[in-house]
């Protein structure tokens, strides 16, 4: 049967076979989420590079769709995004028929091993079909490279401001902005990064927009930047600016260091172009390249997130990019269990035992006190979530999750995030799980936290406890229905 290996995702997207890394292209039109994805058609490891792709009409249901683009003779295809030419500006599709245009980064193996440094550069593809089939621009590569190692991963958007096309790549440690009537030539005005965020790794997959600042009139641009490696838990992570960007440059203020999620299972997540109400919608990749190829799958490896809808909110004067599953996902919920109040005495457990907590969603509110929470099973597999309320630290103890010892790094350390934003006397927590990943949602998506776990057996048991005295509050436990 298909979709029914050992660890696969039942609600989340993956490949039908073979590997997967970034989600690319990612774009609506008329009706339909195109998600185009990093794809090596032969292995379960990284190869040489395609697009895969697959639709959906509302973000959780996906059909999986033929290959869009394929390595030619300029090289793979690596990360990029698409946009939809209602004007056909590019001259490429007509005004009744618009094409949809596809910018990526092109990787030329070739020049690599010759020791050449502009082996990466930028091509187009179209399609006059809505994204079924794929024609390559006769004249690519439409942005050339000057001798940078790393220069890829091009986000290209409307800019409703300026009546231009924007484009966003990375240079190694920074990103480079530039503007197009036609989004085939393309002017270079600025860059970004070099002296700021953080830097321990190179730069990739850059994302921009504005968002709205919740109950307030501002507006604020979003950078998003990938790194690898450089993550706060170690190996790949994804931080983020808030500034200005006028079409040419962004500017911030920023002095921190913000990260959009805190696990170690969120890398190269960009955004929708096109969405419809202005919906910001996120969606990464779950993994990590310290471990990506090594995980225990067989036939098929790695997911997406849950696709995530992205808002920004001022707390403690200062801004956070909040991320929590669109609100589609709740139509895969079937209630198994709720409770309006739940006393904790101290140093008491309250166990629930549950047939598959892997493909379930826990929710409650509890008081802002200390509180521990361990996912375990017949074979003493144990998820222990902690948050410390008086150290403001949340962690993910994944050690003895389950299958850990495929790479060094993956159980070996606790992961401890600061989380300074949870200001509520009570806190929401949202717990999604899905057979090899947990999602974690404090407060709405002010914090975050993905990673990936390898579990013998379904968790079947979930206790939780303090040292203090505390009342958890609309305890809900839903089944999540499969998508395949
Ligand atoms: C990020 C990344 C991108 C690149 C792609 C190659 O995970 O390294 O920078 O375009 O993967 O597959």
């Amino acid at each position: 049967e298909k979709y029914k290996e050992p660890f696969r995702p039942q609600f989340h997207f993956s490949p039908e076979k073979k590997w997967m890394n970034d989600p690319n292209g990612m774009v609506y039109y008329k009706g339909i989420y195109h998600l185009f994805y990093q794809y090596y058609p032969d292995d379960i490891v990284w190869g040489p590079m395609h697009w895969g792709h697959a639709t959906s009409t509302d973000l959780i249901h996906w059909t999986h769709k033929k290959i869009a683009l394929f390595p030619d003779k300029l090289g793979m295809i690596f990360s990029g995004s698409a946009v939809v030419d209602i004007d056909n500006t590019s001259g490429l599709g007509t005004k009744e028929n618009p094409p949809m245009i596809a910018v990526f980064t092109y990787h030329d193996m070739a020049g690599e091993k010759g020791g050449r440094t502009d082996y990466q550069t930028q091509g187009l593809s179209y399609s006059l079909d809505e994204g079924e089939t794929w024609l390559k621009y006769e004249k690519n590569p439409i942005v050339k490279n000057s001798g940078v190692k790393d220069f890829r991963d091009p986000k290209v958007f409307w800019n409703n401001e300026t009546k231009l096309w924007n484009m966003v790549l990375v240079a190694g440690d920074h990103a480079q902005f530039y503007t197009s009537e036609n989004l085939i030539n393309w002017k270079f005005e600025s860059q970004f990064g070099e002296n700021i965020g953080a830097h321990g790794g190179v730069w990739e997959c850059p994302d921009i927009f504005k968002l709205k600042v919740a109950n307030s009139n501002e507006e604020k641009w979003v950078l998003l930047i990938s790194i690898n490696p450089g993550a706060p838990n170690g190996g790949s992570g994804t931080q983020y600016f808030i500034g200005d960007f006028d079409g040419k440059s962004f500017k911030t203020t920023q002095k921190d260091i913000k990260w959009i999620d805190n696990g170690a299972d969120n890398y190269a997540g960009v955004t929708y172009n096109n969405t419809p109400d202005n919906k910001r919608i996120f969606i990464g990749w779950m993994s990590n390249w310290s471990y990506a190829r090594d995980t225990p799958t067989k036939n098929w490896r790695s997911a997406m997130t849950l696709p995530r809808e992205l808002s920004l909110e001022k707390i403690n004067n200062n801004y956070v990019l909040k991320n929590s599953p669109v609100e589609p996902f709740k139509k895969q919920l079937v209630s198994e269990f709720s409770k309006d109040i739940l006393p904790i005495k101290p140093n008491q457990k309250v166990t629930f035992t549950y047939e598959n907590f892997n493909q379930s969603e826990v929710k409650f509110k509890a008081s802002s006190k200390n509180l521990k929470l361990v996912f375990s099973n017949e074979v003493n597999d144990s998820l222990v979530l902690n948050y410390d309320a008086v150290q403001k630290n949340f962690s993910i103890d994944r050690r003895h999750s389950g299958i850990v010892n495929f790479e060094k790094s993956f159980g070996e350390k606790i992961h401890n995030t600061k989380i300074p934003n949870i200001t509520t006397e009570t806190i929401d927590y949202q717990i999604v799980i899905d057979w090899s990943s947990i999602e974690i949602f404090l407060n709405g998506g002010v914090y975050s936290f993905t990673e990936q776990i390898f579990p013998s057996k379904p968790y079947t048991k979930l206790s939780i406890q303090s040292d203090e005295k505390l009342e958890i509050k609309n305890v809900t436990i839903h089944r999540i229905k499969g998508i395949w």
